[in-house]
């Protein structure tokens, strides 16, 4: 009687041939190439490391406890893409700026939707009395340095501590945000105090692959902005303070050379906008003009 011989030789190779087969029938070709992308990469992967079943459990386990640790005022999974530098590739990827237009870098996990609008010279950080009295000032223009009235500005940041409002145990309150307008001549001003480099949260699993690998966990002092205008592509972009210890080695690697502000320290009260807002030295004055690009017309 003939029999049947079994195959029983399936190589490492078979299944990732395999997989990619079953993914061949997508009929969304960009998700067709995501997932087969994804694959290749996975199992190159684990098979240039040899993965364990032992280590695989532990990556199972950690992104498990990744998931568990998000929640309303905690994305934890945005906090490990940070960290790993795929927030950056993503942003270089999808925000190819012309030369001159300002550039754009990680979102981050601490934005709050209605933040104070305020008018200009408005304090972003009324209830911080240990920090350094800060203006900020400049325009917001288009690429052939025309001033674009009416511009929004969209500013958040940590406090004079390092921390996030949502960081503290009460969240209720906003605090170290605001939304501003551009005048006539595009010009914004915010007050603020300095801000100054902070560690990202570290009590979760991040926290935990970050001391696993020797790795530090703290950001250059910055200031976020979303500044946007009708008719201009609108930037999410932070400004670092062009002296800060952390500058080459910030854990999320959303450093920029062109984002970079000098906050000059004033030891007199010598600046017209820090009379007319009764700001006492010792303060500090950064400059910056905010470059939006056009949209493509719709044809
Ligand atoms: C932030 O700058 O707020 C931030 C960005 C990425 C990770 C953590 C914090
Ligand atoms: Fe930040």
């Amino acid at each position: 009687m003939a029999t049947t011989l079994k195959k029983s030789a399936t190589t490492e190779d078979d299944i990732t041939n395999e997989v990619l087969r079953r993914f061949e029938a997508t009929a969304d070709p960009r998700l067709r190439q995501l997932m087969q992308s994804l694959v290749r990469h996975l199992h190159a992967f684990v098979k240039d490391v040899e993965l364990t079943e032992a280590e695989w459990f532990a990556a199972i386990q950690f992104l498990t406890a990744t998931g568990q640790m998000c929640d309303d005022t905690r994305q934890e999974f945005i906090l490990l893409s940070d960290v790993l530098g795929v927030s950056m590739v993503v942003d270089l990827i999808g925000h190819r700026k012309p030369e001159g237009a300002t550039e754009s870098t990680v979102f981050g996990p601490f934005h709050r939707d209605g933040a104070p609008q305020l008018p200009p010279g408005g304090n972003i950080a009324p209830r911080d009395t240990t920090g350094t009295p800060t203006i900020i000032r400049g325009r917001v223009i288009d690429l052939n340095g025309h001033p674009i009235a009416g511009a929004r500005l969209d500013v958040w940041q940590a406090d004079s501590t390092g921390r996030y409002d949502s960081q503290y145990a009460d969240t209720s309150e906003l605090h170290m945000r605001g939304r501003f307008r551009t005048d006539a001549e595009g010009r914004y001003l915010v007050r603020t105090v300095r801000p100054v480099y902070y560690a990202i949260p570290t009590d979760g699993p991040v926290g935990r692959m970050l001391r696993a690998t020797d790795r530090h966990p703290w950001r250059p002092a910055h200031v976020h902005f979303v500044v946007s205008a009708d008719g201009y592509e609108s930037v999410t972009t932070h400004l670092f303070d062009d002296v800060d210890p952390y500058l080459d080695s910030d854990t999320v690697f959303a450093v920029k050379d062109s984002l970079m502000c000098t906050f000059v320290d004033h030891t007199t009260r010598d600046d017209a906008d820090a009379e007319r807002l009764g700001i006492e030295a010792p303060f500090a004055v950064a400059q910056f003009d905010f470059v939006l690009k056009a949209c493509a017309p719709n044809l």
